[in-house]
């Protein structure tokens, strides 16, 4: 359509065709505009991402920077709304409301090794395996947001926006500050936002991996209008959509482009921001735990799970319960389930398994992740997963290793390591 729209308002010169169509274009779009009369490119975008790589004598226009980085120095053009470039051979034109204008340059500092597999089989496992420093870089990095932190301890509200697993590493953000802190966190999916009400008052937190999520985009905007802070967590350094439009941005460190779509080491990433900025919240030394997760999460690493595993195949749903900070967890596991397996999984807070449909979708084909730990809760779990039992699911339990009750009702155990302790601060 675009392309058509480009020819009826061709009079010889390519670039006045395309900048006359794009007033006609309603939502929103990145476009790339070739004429094959003529050399040159003509690129436009509308609340879509589009980043252009500046090399020598070659330009690279992208949705996102990663792919030009093996080819050019990491140098791109800080891209503006309204903004419409021509790319000719050997020179860019940037205009913007008809006026030519001049745009800072960005430098991203960026590892290309990143983007290659490192001797894994696939992108995912490499990111799998990537938790550990991505933890740890995270971590730091947010424990640096001091400022941040003060602001938010002393919040009347926060509100945190994000979608998919991004939104799943937010609910955890809600049970570890109303904790810990006292200050109450809403925390709403992005795509939502827009139907519900806004106080103006409070520090609005957009998480999002890729930065450029239109949904996020478009809450932490309204949020903004509203008279909100707004903050980022994200995963792209160096200029994202959010990162633009927040008042201030907290990197998810060392995490790097997630390849695979399905959403691993940033999500860890994610945690860790949250778990940093809580540090400085409540004022709490946590120079013990950087190291104990870090080994923590290495450990779980080379955790054997292939007695789980069989214990799945050949199911067509799955359930994963849990409760207080594991309700997030299992909806985050059911979200993984499904993405990568696409088999049906359902994440559920073991408590409302009795006030919804489970009890009578339980059976000896539905086998059931449970995520028990001792401290709150862990009573009612147990009896969660003896009801459970009792309709013939199979269970998997993710639990301590020396934890004989557990051991008791679950076929199978995935152990975490005892190192975890940081967690139980947040379990009693
Ligand atoms: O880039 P974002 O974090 O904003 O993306 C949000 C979701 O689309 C994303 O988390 C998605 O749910 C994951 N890829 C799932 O693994």
């Amino acid at each position: 359509m675009i392309a058509h729209l480009i020819e009826e308002a061709w009079e010889g010169d390519f670039a006045a065709a395309v900048r006359g169509v794009l007033p006609l274009l309603e939502g929103s779009y990145a476009i790339l505009a070739l004429c094959a009369d003529t050399d040159e490119v003509v690129a436009a975008r509308e609340r879509s991402p589009l980043v252009l790589g500046l090399g020598d004598d070659e330009f690279f226009a992208c949705s996102d920077a990663t792919p030009p980085l093996s080819h050019i120095p990491g140098i791109f053009w800080s891209w503006k709304t309204g903004d419409l470039a021509v790319i000719r051979r050997g020179s860019v034109a940037v205009e913007n409301g008809g006026e030519t204008v001049v745009r800072e340059t960005t430098y991203i500092d960026y590892d290309v090794e990143a983007s290659r597999k490192g001797g894994f089989e696939h992108f995912m496992l490499k990111e799998i395996f990537e938790q550990p420093d991505v933890f740890q870089q995270s971590f730091r990095l947010a424990c640096k947001h001091h400022g941040i932190s003060m602001l938010l301890s002393r919040a009347r509200g926060i509100s945190v926006i994000a979608c998919g697993t991004s939104y799943n590493a937010a609910l955890l953000f809600r049970y570890f500050v109303e904790k810990e802190c006292g200050v109450p966190v809403r925390v709403d999916l992005a795509s939502e936002y827009r139907y519900l009400s806004t106080p103006g008052d409070e520090i609005v937190i957009a998480v999002s991996q890729s930065g450029e999520t239109a949904d996020t985009l478009s809450a932490l905007k309204k949020a903004a209008s509203s008279n909100c802070a707004t903050i980022a967590i994200t995963n792209v350094q160096g200029g994202s959509s959010i990162t633009r439009a927040a008042d201030d941005t907290i990197y998810t460190g060392g995490a790097g482009p997630e390849i695979s779509v399905a959403a691993t080491k940033s999500y860890m990433g994610q945690y860790a921001a949250f778990v940093g900025l809580l540090a400085g919240m409540s004022c709490s030394d946590m120079s013990a735990v950087e190291r104990s997760v870090r080994q923590a999460i290495e450990e779980s690493l080379l955790t054997d799970v292939n007695e789980a595993v069989s214990l799945c195949v050949g199911a067509s749903t799955l359930f994963y319960v849990g409760r207080g900070i594991f309700y997030p967890v299992a909806l985050e596991g059911a979200l993984k389930m499904k993405e990568i397996s696409y088999i049906h999984a359902e994440g559920y807070a073991a408590g409302e398994i009795k006030h919804g449909p489970p009890f009578a979708l339980l059976s000896k084909d539905t086998p059931a992740v449970a995520v028990c730990l001792p401290g709150d809760g862990y009573q009612s779990m147990l009896g969660n997963l003896r009801e459970m039992k009792a309709r013939g699911t199979p269970l998997i339990g993710i639990g301590y290793g020396d934890d004989i009750d557990l051991q008791d009702v679950a076929d199978v155990c995935i152990p975490v390591p005892p190192k975890g302790t940081h967690m139980r601060r947040w379990l009693r």
